[in-house]
């Protein structure tokens, strides 16, 4: 089998890229380990930057996002009793962010590239390997039903995630990586119940972090701080919207109204940077080359900007033959990629329950009052939490 540009993994990097090149023309096939249903079923991101929003209405996917998405102009910090609001608009020239589940995107991308434009993604092949990727024709060996097949590509794009196949393809003398696993874990909740507030709630509370989310006005998405090795069968639905309402500030625990899960899960936290991110005819974007831990609500938003510089430099190359958009891929991905690890290991060192020494909360309490009480500290939270604007790349 033969295309031009070869995807591993079918998450919304994978999906979004294969969408921005087929409106220019340029073919691709996306090999994916897993079946549809199970892609489309996973619970994950739920907060879109407006350059991510952009990007999923350029790959023609971004319909059901406007007329269903929420628009969140800002978000409130809770710490000791304090609630405190961040507006966003004020912050950042009017920027807002859009509420609208990864597990929604996922349905959108499917649903306009494989049912309505007919265009190829094999689940349940599984890549095995990348070949010949500072040749011409680089190559994925995947599985099949059992047999093993091969892609010829002009190009591979890794987007298999952080487990995928494609960065592990990689010697380990050309690579690169940096990572810190963060000594706790998040409990995470979905339920069909209205949420607490209008806009999301962080809480660092000395009992350990929470945040208040949803995905509509009717379902609730909520998360606390938990053991790194906590297990979900700790947990019944009652102990933890008790343990929700005690890290809240009473006006917001008051509010919350319990019900059953939908879905219960146990995140770890990583931050986890790969160097460079192209290696010849071979780019890693998503979670295959970089992952934040989910408390700045960076790892989707991420993948799209990586997927905006990616499918520039690929269009460019088919267009107009050009290749310097390819040569600067990896660094203008990276320096975007850098800024978010350093907001998102910020802002969970800020909100959790470190090492339960007091000193420590006493400058965290103190950091978050000096931040609320500035327009400069405003300012810093807002311009990263609404996302960091794209490099201009043409
Ligand atoms: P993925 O979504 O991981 O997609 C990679 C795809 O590649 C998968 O479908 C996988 O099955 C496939 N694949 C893997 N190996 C192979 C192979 N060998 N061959 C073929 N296919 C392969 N971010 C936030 O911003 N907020 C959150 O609350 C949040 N919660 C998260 C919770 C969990 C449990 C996880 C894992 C991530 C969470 N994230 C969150 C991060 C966010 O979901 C990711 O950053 C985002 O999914 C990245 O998209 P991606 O397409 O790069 O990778
Ligand atoms: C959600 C997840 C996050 O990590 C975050 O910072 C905000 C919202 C969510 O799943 O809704």
């Amino acid at each position: 089998m033969r295309t031009q540009v070869g995807i591993i993994g079918s998450g919304p990097a994978g999906l979004l890229l294969a969408r921005l090149l087929h409106h220019q023309g340029i073919d691709t096939v996306i090999l994916e380990s897993r079946s549809r249903e199970y892609v489309a079923g996973r619970i994950r991101a739920g907060v879109i930057e407006q350059g991510m929003a952009d990007l999923l209405r350029e790959a023609g996917a971004g319909e059901r996002m406007d007329r269903e998405g929420l628009i969140h102009a800002g978000i409130n910090i809770a710490f000791d009793e304090r609630l405190e609001r961040i507006d966003f608009p004020r912050h950042t020239n009017g920027k807002v962010v859009m509420i609208y589940g990864q597990t929604e995107i996922t349905h959108d991308l499917m649903k306009a590239h494989i049912d309505e434009a007919a265009c190829i993604v094999h689940y349940e092949s599984p890549a095995m390997r990348v070949e010949g990727f500072d040749t011409e024709t680089p190559r994925i060996v995947y599985e099949q039903h059992g047999e093993q097949k091969e892609l010829v590509c002009d190009f591979v794009a890794g987007c298999d995630g952080f487990h995928g196949i494609a960065r592990k393809s990689i010697p380990a003398d050309k690579i690169k990586t940096f990572q810190r696993t963060y000594p706790f874990g998040w409990l995470g909740i979905l339920s069909d119940v209205p949420p607490v507030r209008e806009e999301l709630i962080y809480a660092n509370h000395e009992r350990g972090f929470a945040l208040c989310s949803m995905r509509s006005h009717t379902r609730s998405r909520y998360y606390i701080q938990c053991e790194i090795d906590d297990k979900v069968e700790n947990w019944s639905d009652d102990a933890f919207w008790d343990e929700l309402r005690r890290r809240l500030p009473p006006e917001a625990a008051e509010n919350v109204t319990p019900g059953p899960r939908l879905e219960m899960g146990i995140t770890p936290l990583h931050s986890f940077v790969a160097e460079p991110l192209r290696f010849g005819r071979l780019f890693l974007a998503g979670d295959a080359g970089h992952i934040v831990p989910p408390t700045g609500a960076k790892g989707l938003n991420l993948a799209a900007s990586d997927i905006y510089y990616l499918s520039r430099a690929l269009i460019a190359f088919y267009k107009e033959h050009r290749t310097d958009l390819l040569d600067r891929y990896s660094d203008a991905a990276l320096r975007r990629v850098w800024k978010a690890v350093r907001f998102s290991w910020w802002y969970t060192s800020l909100l959790h329950r470190l090492d339960g020494d007091p000193l420590s909360r006493r400058l965290q309490i103190s950091e978050m009052d000096y931040l609320t009480g500035s327009e400069a500290g405003r300012t810093v939270l807002a311009e990263n939490y609404v996302g960091l604007p794209y490099e201009k790349f043409e």
